[in-house]
C-alpha cells in the first residue's frame, strides 16, 4: 500500500528514512524532534550543527545513527498564523522536498510526523489534508511507500468530531449482535434510493451475463479497467495498490485479493454500489452492515466521492483497516 496513516512513535520505525519536524535552527527542539534527537544520540546534533540550518518548506538529510531508520530528513514546516501567510503552500513544500530527497537517496520507505500540528499549530485536520494530497501527488509518478504517522489518539482527535456525519452513518446501520431490520431496510432503501437506481449499470445482454457469471475476480477487474478506459498504472495507483500486488492479480486469473483490496479497486474504478458489490463478490466477499469497514465505504461509494485517501482518512479515524494493498 503506497500510503499508509499509521499509528506509531516514528522514532522506532525501520523504514529508509524518517522525517523530522525540526525548526530553522536544526539545533534540536521538543516534539518529535527532541524525541528523534534523543533516539538517535549526540551524533546526530553534531550532523546537524554542519548543515548551517534549513528554510522553512526546505528539507536537508543526515544519517540516523542509533535510529533504527536509516536517514532523517529534517525539514521545516510553517507556524501557523492564520491561513493567509502561504501556510499551505510552504507545509505542502516540506512534504515534497522531503519526498524529492529522500527518492534522490533511493528511499523505498519514508515516515512523516504531521508537520506543523503540535507546537506550529496547524489545524491538525487540515495538516493532514496536506499530507495526504502532496504525498499522494508525488507517488502518482514515484514508486515508494510513504507512512503518515499519527503518534497517538490525543495526538490527532478523528472519528466522531472530523466526521460526524459517517458517525451518524454508522450508527443508522450498524448492525449490531442481532440484525437490525431497520438497519436492513435501510440497506435496501439504500440501493432503492434514487441514487442507487440512477446508477448507471446497463443491464449486460443474456450471453454477456452468462459469460460475466463465471469471470473470475482478475478478469473482471480486467475487463472493467478496460471499460473506463482506464491504463493499469492509472487504475492501480489511484487504487493505493503497489505494482507488485497488481502484476500478481493481472498473472494469476485465479488470484484471491482481500477484501480492502477489492474494494480500493471498486473505488478506483468509480463504481457504483450495485457493480462494487459484484466485484467484491467476485473476490468472494459481500457488503455487510455487520461491518464499519463496509458501511464507511458505502457511504463515500453512495456520495458519489471515491477519493480514496479521503476514504482512508475516515477508516483510520474509525479504527478500520485501509483501502489498498
Ligand atoms: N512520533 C511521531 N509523531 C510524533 C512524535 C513521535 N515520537 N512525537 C510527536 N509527534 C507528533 C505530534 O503529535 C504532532 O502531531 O509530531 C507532530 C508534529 O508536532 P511537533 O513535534 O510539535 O512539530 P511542529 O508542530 O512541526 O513544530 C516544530 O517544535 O519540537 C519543536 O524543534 C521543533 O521548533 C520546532 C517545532
Amino acid at each position: 500500500m503506497p500510503l499508509q496513516i499509521v499509528r506509531n512513535d516514528i522514532t522506532t520505525m525501520a523504514v529508509d528514512a524518517i522525517v523530522n519536524a525540526a525548526n530553522e535552527t536544526l539545533l534540536g527542539g521538543g516534539g518529535v524532534d527532541g524525541a528523534i534527537h534523543r533516539a538517535a544520540g549526540p551524533a546526530l546534533l553534531r550532523e546537524c550543527r554542519t548543515l548551517g540550518g534549513c528554510r522553512t518548506g526546505e528539507a536537508k538529510l543526515t544519517k540516523g545513527y542509533r535510529l533504527p531508520a536509516r536517514y532523517v530528513i529534517h525539514t521545516v514546516g510553517p507556524i501557523w498564523r492564520d491561513g493567509r501567510h502561504g501556510e499551505r503552500d510552504l507545509l505542502a513544500s516540506a512534504y515534497r522536498n522531503s519526498l524529492e530527497l529522500a527518492a534522490a537517496h533511493r528511499c523505498r520507505t519514508v515516515a512523516f510526523p504531521l508537520i506543523s500540528s503540535g507546537v506550529y499549530g496547524y489545524p491538525k485536520d487540515q495538516a493532514l489534508q496536506v499530507a495526504v494530497d502532496t504525498v499522494a501527488g508525488f507517488l502518482l509518478s514515484h514508486e515508494m511507500t510513504v507512512y503518515l504517522v499519527i503518534y497517538d489518539r490525543t495526538a490527532y482527535d478523528f472519528g466522531t468530531r472530523l466526521f460526524p456525519d459517517i458517525a451518524a452513518y454508522i450508527d443508522d446501520r450498524y448492525v449490531s449482535a442481532h440484525t437490525d431490520l431497520r438497519a436492513e431496510q435501510a440497506r435496501r432503501d439504500l440501493f432503492t434510493a434514487p441514487c442507487a437506481a440512477a446508477m448507471p449499470s446497463a443491464a449486460p445482454s443474456l450471453r454477456e451475463a452468462v459469460s460475466q457469471l463465471d469471470e473470475s475476480f482478475s478478469q473482471m477487474l480486467l475487463r472493467k479497467i478496460d471499460e473506463a478506459g482506464m491504463t493499469d498504472a492509472q487504475c492501480y495507483k489511484k487504487a493505493n495498490i503497489d505494482r507488485k500486488l497488481f502484476s500478481k492479480i493481472r498473472s494469476d486469473v485465479h488470484y484471491k485479493p482481500s477484501k480492502p483490496t477489492a474494494m480500493a479497486f471498486a473505488v478506483a474504478l468509480e463504481l457504483p454500489l450495485d457493480e462494487a458489490r459484484d466485484l467484491l463478490q467476485k473476490a468472494g466477499f459481500a457488503f455487510s452492515h455487520a461491518s464499519k469497514f463496509d458501511i464507511i465505504v458505502e457511504y463515500f461509494i453512495a456520495r458519489g466521492n471515491y477519493n480514496i485517501f479521503e476514504i482512508n482518512e475516515a477508516l483510520f479515524a474509525f479504527d478500520q483497516s485501509l483501502l489498498g494493498g
